[in-house]
């Protein structure tokens, strides 16, 4: 009986040109359209989508315990980081057949676009993406903004290859709508700090923050960094940058003591350029914080960052959790590999990303992920905290036991205060914090002023670069991923900031108190106590 039934089914799959109909299985949802977007009719048929497929990775939880293990300062393991070829994202060949053979049998040839094979692409119109995935795009236009995009909020895999698809994209996940260029604010109010002088802050960083005053008020060394591998990775997306004349101007103005010949390498990936024209300056106040659209992972270099850091970010709620997870392990996988990776917190302080309208607050992405270095911001010296300095608690990924007892202690303090506002089981950021207002910038040839945490991030990433420039030199490990040290011998080599609060969706905010708290995290950096805390 059992040999027939085989033949029989042989059979019918060798008989029939067209593909068998294969039993569909929603795979991601939404409840509502994000807050802010309203649903204007079926996106036109002929219209081409760029889509990624994602295939599920092999074991994420081998990942997370290798993580863990290589960044623990106590455990055996500590700063044995993995090789790319340690690092457990490979998809299994079985997943690599099933999702090709489904594509090939929609005449669909998909290309592989990251090394560990685990991402495909392909386009495809509208009309044929809605039946490949059982759903129907259609066109969402943000109402603030007038901004326009094709997405959906449900679609559907074939069932038998649940297991082997992590995700589509773009379908549930939405843009950031505020995504724009840099916005040069104010010109520099006073004449700006140069050369230190003195252990004294100088007066004029009070009002405008230039490299001279982080080195005072962080003691940061002023000799450079020694090790040529040591590689700082900025990451730039929708239009934004880095500019080789503006830097000359930013390092003539502000760095006297280094070349101004000093400049950067460049690496594009998925289709990303510099063409080193700035095309027009926004008027608004805040640096753009967008959701990088790619995984970091998918750069070539077979060499590695030691630290990244990326200004860019949406809220939670936008995003796909599956997409979230996939980042996050992204960050997992790059932290396992020894890279430290930081991100803004965001700029709106409870209410995530410059969202005007909220009843609960908004955690922003990737913020919300364990696996990465949160920075808000602080103002002012003496530091306070910054009023837009994003922090909160994750709706996605829980609390992760590092951070268990600082935030749990914050918590009891808090008592009642922003109760049903915020998820307290949640992953809580930002981890720590760096100067975010009136930071002196040099952007399309102007001068300024410029406000928000993507200037805190790589302020807290230099200190990084500079640790780490100091343990390879005396032959010890990288920091890599850094939670696990920040939230123990690190946490004392930070400036608690115990002041001011980030107010959004109609609160205050939470209040900033001594030791950890949801808008400065654990604080700011001092040099000479995180060079002895890592071993220095
Ligand atoms: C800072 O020091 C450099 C030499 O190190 C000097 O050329 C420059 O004029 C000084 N700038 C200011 C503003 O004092
Ligand atoms: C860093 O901490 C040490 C020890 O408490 C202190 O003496 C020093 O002034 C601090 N450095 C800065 C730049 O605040
Ligand atoms: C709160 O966070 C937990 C842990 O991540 C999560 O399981 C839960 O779904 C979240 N609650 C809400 C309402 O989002």
């Amino acid at each position: 009986m059992l040999t027939r039934a085989i033949f029989i089914s042989y059979l019918a799959a060798a008989c029939c040109a067209t593909p068998l109909v294969r039993s569909m299985q929603v795979h991601e949802a939404r409840e509502s359209i994000p807050e802010g977007f309203v649903h204007s009719g079926s996106a036109p048929q002929d219209t081409v989508l760029n889509l990624r497929l994602a295939l599920v990775q092999s074991d994420p939880a081998g990942l997370e315990k290798a993580l863990m293990d290589v960044s623990t300062p106590s455990s055996a393991l500590y700063g044995q980081h993995l090789s790319k070829e340690e690092i457990f994202v490979a998809p299994s060949p079985d997943s690599v057949v099933a999702v090709h053979s489904w594509l090939a049998d929609n005449d669909i040839e998909a290309k592989t676009i990251s090394p560990a094979g685990d991402w495909l692409s392909f386009a495809i119109p509208v009309s044929k993406a809605n039946v490949l995935l059982d759903t129907e795009f259609s066109v969402f236009t943000h109402e603030e903004t007038g901004k326009t995009s094709i997405r959906t909020l449900a679609y559907s895999i074939p069932a038998d290859l649940k297991g082997h698809i992590d995700l589509v994209h773009p379908t549930i996940t939405f843009p950031n709508p505020f995504a724009r260029l840099p916005a040069m604010v104010m010109p520099p109010k006073v004449k700006p700090a140069v050369n230190i002088t003195s252990d004294a802050v100088p007066a004029s960083c009070s009002s405008t923050i230039t490299p001279a005053c982080l080195q005072v008020l962080y003691g940061i060394p002023t000799t450079p960094a020694k090790v040529s591998s040591n590689q700082l990775g900025v990451s730039g997306f929708i239009e934004q940058f880095a500019n080789e004349a503006d830097l000359k101007t930013f390092l003539t103005d502000f760095r006297p003591d280094i070349p101004s010949t000093t400049t950067f390498m460049l690496q594009t990936l998925d289709g990303g350029e510099n063409p080193q024209i700035q095309t027009k300056l926004a008027s608004k106040r805040i640096l753009t914080f967008n959701i990088p659209s790619v995984s970091p992972l998918k750069c070539p270099q077979s060499s590695y960052l030691w630290v990244l850091t990326t200004s860019y970010g949406q809220n939670e709620n936008t995003i796909s959790r599956s997409l979230a997870n996939n980042l996050c392990n992204a960050y997992a996988q790059l932290g396992a590999r020894g890279t430290s990776i930081l991100f803004a917190s965001g700029d709106g302080g409870v209410a995530g990303s410059q969202t005007t309208r909220c009843t609960t607050f908004l955690p922003t992405f990737p913020s919300g992920c364990p696996f990465m270095t949160s920075v808000g911001a602080t103002n002012g010296v003496p530091e306070t905290s910054a009023s837009f300095s994003s922090g909160g608690f994750s709706n996605f990924f829980a609390q992760p036991s590092y951070q268990s007892s600082a935030v749990s202690s914050y918590l009891t303090a808090l008592g009642n205060t922003n109760s049903g506002k915020f998820n307290r089981s949640g992953r809580a950021f930002p981890d720590v914090s760096a100067q975010g207002n009136n930071i002196e910038i040099v952007v399309g040839g102007g001068t300024g002023l410029v406000v928000g945490t993507s200037c805190s991030s790589p302020i807290f990433a230099s200190v990084v670069a500079l640790l780490n420039d100091g343990l390879a030199t005396a032959g010890k490990p990288l920091l890599g991923f850094l939670n696990l040290f920040l939230y123990s011998t690190g946490a004392l080599a930070l400036n608690d900031i115990t002041t001011g609060n980030n107010p959004g969706c109609n609160t205050n905010g939470f209040p900033a108190r001594a030791r950890w708290d949801p808008v400065t995290g654990l604080g700011t950096p001092n040099f000479s106590k995180l060079k002895t805390a890592v071993g220095l």
